[in-house]
């Protein structure tokens, strides 16, 4: 989607009100006025009329009791109207704000943009099926330059996320999703290494190894940096992302008929990562900033890892390995103990970790759990309600930690039927030493059915909590 502030209204003109008063600006007549009285009775939220070669949308704002429902109504609001637009072949509309908030405009494109995503790449008659809708013009009151340029690029990285998440495996391979991070670092100017087999062996990443063993392609480990001379932080703030391009389970291959059907999402967390670093890079956000993605499928291959393996990690610690499914702690694992070499101030992960997750909160949000400061903890929180990718925190109590304890080495990676995001979580936090949140996306990041703004197939969903926190970081209280 395009965005751009027009001097003089072009195609579609939708009108922002609270109220019947703010058609003023609407330039009806007395006729549509008596008509829109009527309508917005009959709980009309939004009220088309008819002009010559263009239609007049009213969209009636309704204040909620928070700003953040408020908001997130407008996006909803926002997917509809894209929707109507895209029945009437529309191709441009302009966005006018008449009501008395002042981010209304933006949140409506944000939710138009974010439900006119589509993945046409592998669809022959691609071109016939794409919406008509590509330009989203504001007259100059309803948006800054500032938010305008914001909006574009974060709707933008959240296509890119989407895309990277839609890829089926046959062509998002590990290698292949280093290449489309580079190619995106390249765009988003932010700096990509990745590190290849040999060099993953000789750092003896036994995590990432023993999951991609199964594998008859290489394992990658990915890192992106963004380092502005402005930065506020002085030690890094360090995303990691889980990147298993394919999960078939391994040799604890996946049960049920459809188990698998999503499983090339399992690479959410990266796909995230990069997409957040795209935006600090194109906005030039004042953070040090750094990614890390350990890539690779996880499957059934003649030399897999079985269960019964004892793995010698990245850090030095054992790990039993009873279930080769639980392969995202194993790679996230070596990921966490590479990031303690920046002495990171804050570490981030994001990975579709446990069905537990997605059991607990479906789709409606994410898991989190780790040990910030209260401060950080509630800047998270807020994004999350911002963004309306909301958070609920677990405990990471240390009984919890009982469960992964192994009789043969010192950890084991699963910690059997009950708390399974918790344990998940516990055998992450064994491996990190520094202030560190974890999100589990494994419930959100792909809609089997479109919903909302959220379209069919990855979401991103956690993008923009994330970047709302990057965004608000330094006006954190020091705690
Ligand atoms: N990738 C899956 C988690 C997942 C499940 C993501 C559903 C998205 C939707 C993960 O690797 C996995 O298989 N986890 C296991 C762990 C278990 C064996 C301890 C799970 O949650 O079943
Ligand atoms: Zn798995
Ligand atoms: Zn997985």
């Amino acid at each position: 989607m395009f965005f751009k502030i027009q001097k003089t209204p072009r195609g579609h003109l939708a009108f922002l009100i609270q109220n019947i008063s703010g058609l003023s600006d609407a330039g009806l007549s007395k006729e549509e006025t008596l008509f829109v009285e009527k309508q917005q009775k009959n709980g009309g939220k939004i009220i088309t009329l008819n002009r010559f070669d263009y239609q007049i949308f009213l969209l009636f704002l309704e204040e909620k009791k928070a700003a953040y429902q408020t908001a997130e109504m407008l996006r909803k609001l926002g997917a509809t109207l894209q929707n109507s637009l895209n029945k009437l072949k529309a191709e441009e509309i302009t966005l006018i704000n008449c009501s008395s908030l002042p981010a209304a405009a933006g949140l409506l494109a944000e939710g138009m943009a974010l439900a006119g995503y589509q993945f046409l790449k592998y669809k022959s008659e691609g071109k016939k099926l794409r919406n008509t809708l590509q330009n989203i013009y504001f007259d100059k009151q309803s948006i800054t330059l500032k938010e305008l340029r914001k909006l574009q690029v974060i709707t933008d990285a959240v296509y890119q996320v989407r895309n990277l998440v839609n890829e089926p495996l046959q062509f998002l391979t590990a290698e292949q999703l280093a290449r489309e991070i580079a190619i995106l670092g390249k765009e988003g100017c932010f700096r990509v290494q990745t590190l290849g087999k040999a060099k993953i062996e000789q750092l003896n990443m036994g995590g990432l190894l023993a999951v991609n063993r199964g594998s008859l392609l290489p394992p990658t480990f990915t890192i992106m940096e963004h380092r502005p001379a402005h930065a506020i932080n002085k030690k890094p703030i360090v995303l990691v992302g889980k990147g298993i391009v394919y999960d078939t389970g391994g040799l604890s291959l996946k049960p049920t008929a459809n188990s698998m059907d999503r499983m090339k999402s399992d690479m959410s967390g990266a796909a995230l990562v990069t997409g957040a670093m795209y935006v600090a890079g194109q906005l030039d956000l004042p953070l040090h900033l750094i990614a890390l993605v350990p890539a690779t499928e996880n499957r059934p291959g003649a030399n897999a890892y079985v269960p019964g393996d004892i793995l010698k990690m990245y850090s030095g610690t054992t790990v039993e390995v009873l279930n080769t499914d639980a392969e995202g702690r194993l790679v996230l694992a070596d990921a966490l103990h590479y990031a303690k070499k920046y002495q990171p101030e804050l570490v981030i992960d994001f990975a579709t970790l446990t069905g537990a997750a997605a059991n607990a909160l479906g789709d409606t949000g994410i898991i989190c759990m780790g040990n910030v400061t209260d401060a950080i903890r509630k800047q998270f929180l807020e994004s999350g309600y911002r963004q309306y990718e909301r958070l609920v925190e677990y405990p990471l109590w240390e009984e919890y930690g009982d469960l992964i304890r192994s009789d043969i080495a010192d950890l084991k990676n699963v910690g059997g039927p009950a708390a399974g995001a918790i344990t998940a979580g516990k055998f992450l936090e064994h491996f990190t030493d520094y202030p560190w949140m974890h999100f589990d996306i494994a419930g959100v990041s792909y809609h089997t059915a479109s919903k909302d703004y959220r379209p069919y197939g990855g979401t991103a969903y956690g993008l923009r909590m994330l970047l709302d926190f990057l965004m608000h970081y330094g006006e954190r209280p020091e705690a």
